[in-house]
């Protein structure tokens, strides 16, 4: 399956992209977190992101695209692949088509829209934390680790994003109602988009998604 996860920051895509792409069999491909790797690492990539992703601004199109267009190229996307956080432009949308077209002479399946309103995505960003060492996804009130700060998994530090402050998550929705709404649009008008309602219980959202996504998965 060549799926596509949309939906503004925090209706909870790194989470359930997570159970998707294991549900699904395919390498889940997030441009948050490879950015944010590369920020951590203090690569050349990671230099030229960190500014924006600091004000929760996107990151300039020429660069992102050609971390994906690597990414994709790699032998286990090419049978499969969950996207997270990619596209969020129609220019990206559209330069997905011509990726696919290059790489393996095929299309995307299906985009899954999280649909969530702004006041819960103001509660899920202003109480996440992130394992440094893991990724996994906790929040302080609705799904707290057992000792504050400390990941269960593997007992790795738990931090803060820096685009988690208040004034940042503002840009960002600010961003996404702007650049990346207009995208729902597209894929709805090409046949391609299922949303499902992302409030409730992480459990309750994830059978959703498989339940939504069912028609399009592969013999
Ligand atoms: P990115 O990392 O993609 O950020 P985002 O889209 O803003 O999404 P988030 O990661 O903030 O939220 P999420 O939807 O994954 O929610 P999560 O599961 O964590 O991008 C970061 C930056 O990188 C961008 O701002 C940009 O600068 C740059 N960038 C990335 N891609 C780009 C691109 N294509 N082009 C240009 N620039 C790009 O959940 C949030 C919280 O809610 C967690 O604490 C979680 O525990 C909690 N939660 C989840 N589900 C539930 C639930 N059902 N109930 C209660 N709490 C829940």
């Amino acid at each position: 399956m060549r799926l596509v996860l949309v939906g503004p920051p925090g209706a909870g895509k790194g989470t359930q992209a997570q159970f998707i792409a294991e549900h699904s069999g395919v390498p889940k491909i997030s441009t948050g977190d490879i950015f944010r790797a590369n920020v951590s690492a203090g690569t050349p990539l990671g230099v030229q992101a960190k500014a924006f992703m600091d004000r929760g601004d996107l990151v300039p199109d020429d660069v992102t695209i050609e971390m994906v267009r690597n990414r994709l190229a790699e032998p286990d996307a090419l049978e499969g692949f969950l996207l997270d956080g990619f596209p969020r432009t129609v220019p990206q949308a559209e330069t997905l088509d011509d990726i696919l077209r290059e790489t393996a002479q095929t299309k995307l399946d299906v985009v899954l829209e999280l649909v969530v309103d702004d006041d819960e995505v103001i509660r899920r960003l202003s109480g996440r934390r992130t394992c440094r060492s893991c990724n996994h996804i906790w929040h302080v009130d609705f799904d707290p680790p057992e000792k504050p700060g400390v990941c269960d998994l593997d007992g790795g530090e738990l931090y803060q994003r820096e685009d988690d402050k208040p004034e940042t998550i503002a840009n960002r929705l600010e961003v996404y109602a702007e650049s990346t709404a207009p995208l729902v649009a597209y894929y709805a008008g090409r046949g391609l988009l299922v949303g499902i309602d992302a409030t409730g219980p992480v459990d309750d959202i994830t059978q959703r998604a498989i339940d939504a996504l069912r028609p399009f998965e592969k013999a």
